[in-house]
């Protein structure tokens, strides 16, 4: 190894060094706010080299998971900022945040209120306190192939129907990995008269407390349009914020907020103990604090120019004609409150290419999807662009304050160029009408492919992953119990968990993410030939 970087090392250089624009996490972008100044770095005042500052809790450096001194008041200004009652520095992500929260707020064998879109995390979490988890499904909006958001009366409807009053918390998303937002604040309001906690996973956003103007989800004039509110400022009672995918902060640095009467912050302080690491890098802890000052400070005004350029690159691609682009006219669904329109959704819905054309006349040419899959290939191939997530139907850009107008406008014109591409393929429009049978079966299910199955519980989560296993073929393990989870990832939200029954439903889905090469993880076997049940007798 003398003289030579480790393979990963390599990598990683040749990748910074390489004119790819990274429209994804983390949210700073590939860019250091140390010293910055009005839009760039002042010269020599970057980050400290790492190792120069890496260090473990020393006299007068203070202890994280014990804090007395310089974290303690670090964290005291940080919810001074956020207007919470206490925020904390998480060193493992959101996920480290999610565990705790759920643990804090509920006690072992206890039950909780949950939305089926929520990360994996949650999942863990309930696992590890044994919850009984009773589902809030999102709306499913069709035409967008994308989750809405969850009504305030549905989670009316079950805190109603639990008599026994066995619900100890409820716990959404919001915004969603598409920036879908929930009327947090209605949802809120349901949930304390009921007097038990809500738990926001804010993780998609950080950036959110830092916006200039909010709006409602009154009519406003697209160019007006403004962030959402974040579920601290709408009444949540524990929220959980991921600075590293929408702020200007490293990896795996995630911050959690209490304001409420209703929870035991001890609680919630004794598990974030036990899911972080009892050496905390300073490092991530140095960069959690620059990130929530400059946000306080700097950030607010970056905020509004990065709100302008937003608003200008939706514009430019106001004409798309056979892409979309996902806006604010999402909010006229019934169960969406607001839009977060830092995440760039563009989708391929309308998209066909051909397939196997060798020559304008040739003969044998096919019609083929050009899907989310075939998007992002294209955009990282020709482009130099990586996205965040690729779908069936579309992909994720991830925008932040940190993006340049340079790097926007790079997307917003390879947008442009692949929309006159697929234009000039001009099945586009007579292909609709015209499709064969099998190609609108392909397409019916299609629409369907985002929209989640409805679970079929046999038995508690913890119970089913404490139960012996066997390991069976997918073909023969219908109606049996799963001891795992099936989920795409990115985003990460299981469509199968261990307790539930293997539904036809489920089946036919894993079948067809395999026939579009999706990536689905979970299963303990990669190849998906089988699966992990809980063992008959
Ligand atoms: C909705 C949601 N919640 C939680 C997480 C976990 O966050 P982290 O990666 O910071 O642990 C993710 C990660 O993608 C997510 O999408």
């Amino acid at each position: 190894m003398e003289g030579k970087k480790s393979r990963l090392l390599e990598k990683l250089s040749t990748y910074s060094e390489s004119d790819y624009y990274p429209f994804h996490m983390p949210g700073h972008k590939r860019r250091d706010i140390s010293g910055w100044n009005g839009g760039s770095q002042k010269k020599n005042e970057g980050f400290p080299n790492p190792y120069s500052i890496d260090i473990t809790e020393i006299d007068g450096f203070d202890n994280l998971l014990h804090p007395e001194g310089i974290l303690k008041h670090s964290m005291e200004d940080a919810a001074e900022i956020y207007g919470s009652d206490h925020s904390y520095y998480i060193v493992n992500g959101s996920t480290s945040g999610i565990l705790s929260a759920i643990c804090g707020c509920t006690k072992h064998g206890g039950k909780i209120l949950m939305a089926r879109n929520c990360h994996k995390a949650a999942y863990h979490g309930a696992i590890l306190h044994h919850l009984d988890v009773e589902y809030l499904y999102p709306e499913y909006l069709e035409s967008y192939g994308i989750n809405g958001g969850i009504p305030a009366e549905d989670v009316r409807k079950a805190l109603e129907k639990d008599g026994n009053k066995k619900i100890q918390a409820v716990l959404i998303v919001s915004p969603t990995y598409e920036g879908i937002v929930s009327n947090v604040q209605a949802i809120a309001d349901v949930v304390h008269e009921f007097e038990i906690p809500l738990i926001v996973d804010e993780a998609h956003g950080a950036h959110l407390p830092f916006a200039s103007m909010k709006t409602t989800n009154e009519a406003v004039e697209e160019s007006n349009r403004k962030f959402p509110y974040s579920a601290l400022e709408c009444g949540a009672d524990v929220v959980i914020q991921s600075l590293h995918k929408t702020l200007p902060s490293l990896t795996q640095t995630a911050i959690l907020h209490i304001k409420s009467d209703l929870v035991k912050r001890r609680n919630i302080e004794r598990y974030l103990g036990m899911f972080q690491s009892s050496s905390p890098s300073y490092l991530f802890m140095a960069a959690m604090e620059q990130c929530v000052q400059f946000m306080n400070e700097e950030g607010r005004e970056e905020m509004e120019r990065y709100e302008m350029r937003l608003h200008l690159f939706y514009d430019r691609l106001k004409d798309l004609k056979v892409l979309s682009i996902l806006n604010h006219d999402v909010c006229k669904e019934e169960s969406v409150f607001d839009w977060d329109m830092s995440k760039v959704v563009v989708s391929t819905k309308k998209a066909v290419t051909f397939a196997n054309k060798t020559s304008d006349e040739d003969e044998n040419e096919d019609v083929a999807r050009f899907g989310g899959e075939a998007l992002g290939n294209l955009l990282r191939e020709k482009y130099h662009l990586e996205m965040e997530m690729t779908a069936p139907e579309h992909v994720i850009a991830m925008t932040s304050l940190m993006d340049t107008e340079e790097g926007l406008q790079r997307l917003s014109e390879a947008l442009l160029e692949i929309d006159e591409m697929l234009c000039e393929e001009i099945l586009q429009t007579v292909f609709h009408e015209q499709l064969g049978t099998d190609k609108k079966k392909l397409y019916e299910k299609d629409s369907l492919l985002a929209k989640l199955p409805k679970a079929v519980q046999a038995m508690k989560l913890a119970e089913a992953v404490d139960e012996k296993g066997q390991r069976i073929t997918f073909s023969d393990s219908l109606n049996m119990i799963s001891q795992e989870f099936v989920y795409l990832y990115p985003p990460g939200i299981p469509i199968l968990a261990p307790g539930e029954k293997i539904t036809k439903e489920i089946l036919d889905r894993i079948a067809w993410y395999q026939t579009m090469g999706l990536s689905v993880q979970g299963l303990s076997d990669p190849s998906l030939y089988s699966i992990i049940t809980v063992a008959e007798e």
